[in-house]
């Protein structure tokens, strides 16, 4: 083999595994998951939030077919969350998660991890939910 091939060959290779090993980390660290309805409202597991032995992520977002919009829910801490409907309070464009904030993809609206407007044109903060933990699940109160 020549030199040139040898290297092209071990280039592709190392690429190849890079980009292997970057899919398979996407899929274990997935932030979308799907919550179960029970009359107090929605429940996740609180391991949803678990990545590795001792760090967590910092949100994830909650679907179910009853819900219209997705559910954000923020980890602050390991007793304290927040859950944001993410549904723009300027004209209803679903949000997008980009690390602490929700940005609204249509007018470029942008809330906290807590919902509060951080900037416009939207006006009005997030709607948000009670929070509660029990036996390891978070009870998200949808009222
Ligand atoms: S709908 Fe979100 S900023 Fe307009």
């Amino acid at each position: 083999m020549e030199r040139w091939d040898f290297i092209k060959t071990c280039g592709f290779a190392c690429l190849s595994g890079t980009v292997f090993a970057a899919v398979l980390e996407g899929c274990g660290s997935s932030k979308m998951i799907a919550g179960t309805m029970d009359k107090s409202g929605l429940v996740i597991p609180a391991a949803s939030f678990q990545q590795g032995n001792a760090s967590f992520k910092k949100y994830v977002v909650v679907q179910n077919e009853q819900l219209k919009y997705p559910v954000c829910v923020y980890r602050l801490s390991a007793t304290e969350y927040t859950a944001l409907l993410m549904r723009c309070t300027h004209q209803g464009a679903e949000l997008q998660v980009v690390g602490d904030r929700l940005e609204c993809p249509a007018h470029g609206s942008q809330f906290s991890n807590k919902g509060k407007v951080q900037n416009g044109p939207a006006d009005t903060n997030l709607r948000t939910f009670t929070v509660s933990i029990q036996n390891d699940q978070l009870h998200i109160a949808l009222t």
